[in-house]
This record gives C-alpha cells, sequence and structure tokens, in this order.
C-alpha cells in the first residue's frame, strides 16, 4: 500500500482487517463510523470519524479506502459503501493475511479481502469487494461474482461459478461445478449439492435434506 488507508467502519470486521494491516506495517489514517462501538484493542489508537464527509477532505488521489463492514445475509451496507465511494473516484485497497495460500494464478478483483489461513487455487477470479473469510477454500477455476462472501471455513469445490452479493455462509461446502444465481445464499453448514436460482437460500434444518426458500 503505497498511499494512507481509511478504513470505513469500526467492529468486528475492521478489527480483524486492522489487524492483518498492522502485522503488515499499515495503520490506518482514520476509522469511519457514525457512532462508537464496542472498545477493541486494535483499534484503540486510530482516530475514529463519526462524520463521513471527513473522507471528502482527502482528494481520491491521496488516499485509499478499505471497506471494514462486515457482510451478512440481506446486509446491502458493505456492497453500497463499495458503490458510493467508486463513484466518487476512490479506490478501494485489497487486505491479503500473509497466511493465506494465494495461487500466482488466481485474479483478486479491487478490494477483495482474504483472511488468514484461507486458499485459493489457480483459474479462480474473485469479484470487487469480496470476501474470503478465515479458513475458507477456493477451489480450482471458480469465478466469484461481485460482493460475495465466503464465510470462515467454506468450502468452494472447483468450477463453482456465482452472481453477485452471493454468501456462502460459514462451514457450508459447494461441490464442484455448482452456479448460484445473484443475491443466493448457502445457510452455515449446508451442502449443496445442485444450482441455487437467484435470491434462494439453502439450508439444512432438521428432518429434511436441503429445503430452499425464496
Ligand atoms: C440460512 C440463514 C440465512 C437463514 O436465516 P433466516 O432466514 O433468518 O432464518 P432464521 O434465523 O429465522 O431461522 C429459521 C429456522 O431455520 C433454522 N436455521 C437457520 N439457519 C440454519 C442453518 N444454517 N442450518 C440449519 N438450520 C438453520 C433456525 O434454527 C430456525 O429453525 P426453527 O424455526 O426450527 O427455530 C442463516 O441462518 C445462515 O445460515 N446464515 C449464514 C451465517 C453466516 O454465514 N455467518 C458468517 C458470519 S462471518
Amino acid at each position: 500500500m503505497n498511499k494512507p488507508v481509511i478504513v470505513l467502519g469500526a467492529g468486528g470486521h475492521a478489527s480483524v482487517l486492522v489487524d492483518m494491516l498492522r502485522s503488515q506495517g499499515v495503520v490506518p489514517l482514520a476509522l469511519v463510523a457514525p457512532a462508537t462501538g464496542a472498545p477493541r484493542a486494535v483499534l484503540a489508537d486510530i482516530p475514529l470519524w463519526h462524520d463521513e464527509a471527513q473522507i471528502l477532505t482527502h482528494h481520491p488521489d491521496e488516499v485509499e479506502l478499505i471497506n471494514g463492514i462486515g457482510s451478512l445475509p440481506g446486509n446491502t451496507l458493505r456492497a453500497e459503501l463499495f458503490a458510493r465511494y467508486r463513484a466518487l473516484g476512490y479506490r478501494f485497497a485489497g487486505v491479503v493475511s500473509t497466511k493465506a495460500m494465494i495461487s500466482d494464478y488466481a485474479v483478486l478483483e479491487e478490494g477483495v479481502q482474504v483472511m488468514v489461513g484461507a486458499i485459493i487455487q489457480a483459474g479462480t477470479r474473485i469479484g470487487a469487494n469480496s470476501i474470503i473469510n478465515t479458513g475458507a477454500i477456493v477451489d480450482h477455476d471458480c469465478h466469484l461474482g461481485s460482493d460475495n462472501h465466503v464465510a470462515p471455513g467454506a468450502v468452494l469445490s472447483g468450477g463453482v461459478v456465482t452472481g453477485e452479493r452471493v454468501h456462502i455462509g460459514t462451514g457450508a461446502a459447494v461441490i464442484q461445478g455448482i452456479s448460484i444465481d445473484a443475491d443466493a445464499v448457502v445457510g452455515a453448514g449446508a451442502t449443496l449439492t445442485r444450482p441455487l436460482g437467484e435470491k434462494q437460500i439453502a439450508y439444512v434444518a432438521r428432518g429434511s435434506v436441503m429445503p430452499i426458500k425464496q
């Protein structure tokens, strides 16, 4: 990172990113959040801006942004902030843990975040503003759309293709070659063996193999 960075958000996801940045010798210029959240040691010495307008006092050429807003099904704030500040000319820095394994033949688009222990294999493309979370595996030739979240410990086998804003829940597994359309959710712990349509949610419930709701 050649420019000072500003982190949007000051919660749990931001704290994990700042921890990774610190280990790479980067301390953000500021965090941006409307309210003061739970105290977190890793964020304690970084200025907190409550007014988002303070970002605009720094020209897009002077700084890079980091999206510290977490991502859960149905929560669109992370994607909205990315789109808003890109439209204003700001760029989002990617954050990649030095303890992740990423093939030289994988492509990470703008602002992708890859957490500790994640593995991304050859031929894979990860869409802008996506999170590959702690210990997740994205195997060969997967193509993920923008604003995806592969939650902690989830596994995508080879050749999985996803649309925009797809959420793969904690510990979920997707077999090879499956397509998952925009805004779909694979619930935590589910195993997906067939394609998932737009906005569908797949999860494993008691006494049922794979309910899907829309
Ligand atoms: C699948 C999911 C999206 C469903 O959310 P929801 O529609 O709000 O569902 P609810 O929480 O209202 O639960 C409805 C029922 O489904 C069950 N259920 C919810 N998610 C489930 C899951 N992943 N596996 C099995 N059962 C689940 C609930 O226990 C509840 O059962 P009940 O009616 O018998 O009490 C959500 O539970 C999920 O798995 N989210 C992903 C979480 C994640 O990945 N977090 C990452 C953080 S980094």
